[in-house]
């Protein structure tokens, strides 16, 4: 009988413990035991191992957060510590590693495959989107949502006083969340990374739409783009729109919880099966993922590193709208 074990790492995602549910539960189907880990690639280490069966996975789909908690492992970045957690692996008898998680997750899990011969299979689960080999991660449209829902009421406040809101909104290096909000709440201006702007043409496009506006004015920054958040930027313009009640709101951590949407507990399910059926073909080393609604099976180690493209069809979009 294989024996499959299962974690969530780095940053948490609405719908890992749909992905959860579906890892245990395919097992199952497939005649598979399962052993989750705690604390992602830290529990490996510290072989915090526990067995799970169809009962230990219910009534989780619908929670955010992840039942197998989740950390970023330094004792994982180096050579000494993946020895230990793939001698763990090994002592357990176990055939293949379900890591879900995002672009961190999956270079420690390429590291742990090369150098100890574990075959690791990535689920992508991360609010960024910023994976290669799907179209969307798990997590993200959630993230989409709770972002929009918090940014709506922003816009009634900032209506009710006519001010101009700079409202931050995470992805790392990725502005994925940023404009797809930014369309979603009718943002005026969307900051993003992949969108390189030198701080005088935000300064131009923004005196041009305040010019035309009467109402208030919502740009909605990228955490990770060049002017380095939403508080720095405001620094940045400050003085040149001193005449402005400029505000900031940093909507953080809010982004990654709360109960996963429909999309994302069905992408969830779909992805956690795929994993494990994966493993059953004799698939290594791979993630899976869904691209234009197919599944999709790409090599784990092309899946981080280069930049996921954005649409910039959307950028021109929201441009054209606002
Ligand atoms: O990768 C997910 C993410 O939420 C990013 O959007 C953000 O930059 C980062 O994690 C924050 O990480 P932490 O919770 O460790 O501060």
């Amino acid at each position: 009988m294989k024996k499959i074990a299962v974690l969530t790492s780095g940053g948490d995602a609405p719908g890992m413990n749909a992905a959860v549910r579906a890892v245990v539960r395919s097992s199952e189907y497939f005649g598979y035991e399962v052993l989750g880990v705690n604390f992602g690639y830290r529990g490996l280490i510290e072989a915090d191992f526990k067995q799970m069966e169809h009962l230990d996975v219910s009534g989780i789909i619908q929670r955010g957060g992840t039942i197998l908690k989740s950390a970023r492992s330094e004792k994982f970045r180096e050579a000494e510590g993946r020895a230990i957690a793939a001698a763990n692996l090994k002592k357990e008898g176990v055939d293949a590693l379900v890591a879900i998680g995002g672009d961190g997750t999956f270079r420690g899990g390429t590291m742990l495959s090369k150098e100890h011969g574990i075959n690791v299979v990535g689920v992508p689960g991360t609010i960024d989107n910023d994976l290669i080999g799907t179209d969307e991660t798990i997590g993200y449209d959630t993230a989409l949502n709770t972002a929009m829902q918090a940014i709506d009421k922003i816009r009634d406040t900032a209506d009710a006083h006519e001010r101009l809101f700079l409202v931050e909104v995470m992805g790392r290096d990725a502005g994925f969340i940023a404009l797809e909000t930014g369309i979603a709440c009718g943002a005026e201006l969307i900051i993003l990374p992949e969108a390189i702007e030198k701080i005088e043409d935000i300064k131009e496009s923004l005196k041009d739409i305040l010019k035309e506006k009467s109402r208030s004015t919502l740009v909605v920054v990228s955490e990770g783009d060049e002017s380095g958040g939403a508080i720095k930027l405001s620094k940045k313009l400050e003085k040149d729109f001193s005449k402005y009640d400029m505000r900031v709101g940093i909507l953080g951590h809010i982004q990654r919880g709360g109960s996963p949407t429909a999309h994302d507990r069905v992408l969830a399910s779909r992805l956690g099966y795929e994993a494990v059926h994966a493993i059953h073909k004799g698939l290594s080393e791979v993630m899976v993922g869904v691209i234009n609604h197919e599944v999709k099976i790409t090599p784990i180690a092309e899946t981080f590193g280069k930049m996921k493209k954005i649409n910039m069809e959307l950028y021109e979009l929201a441009k054209i709208l606002r």
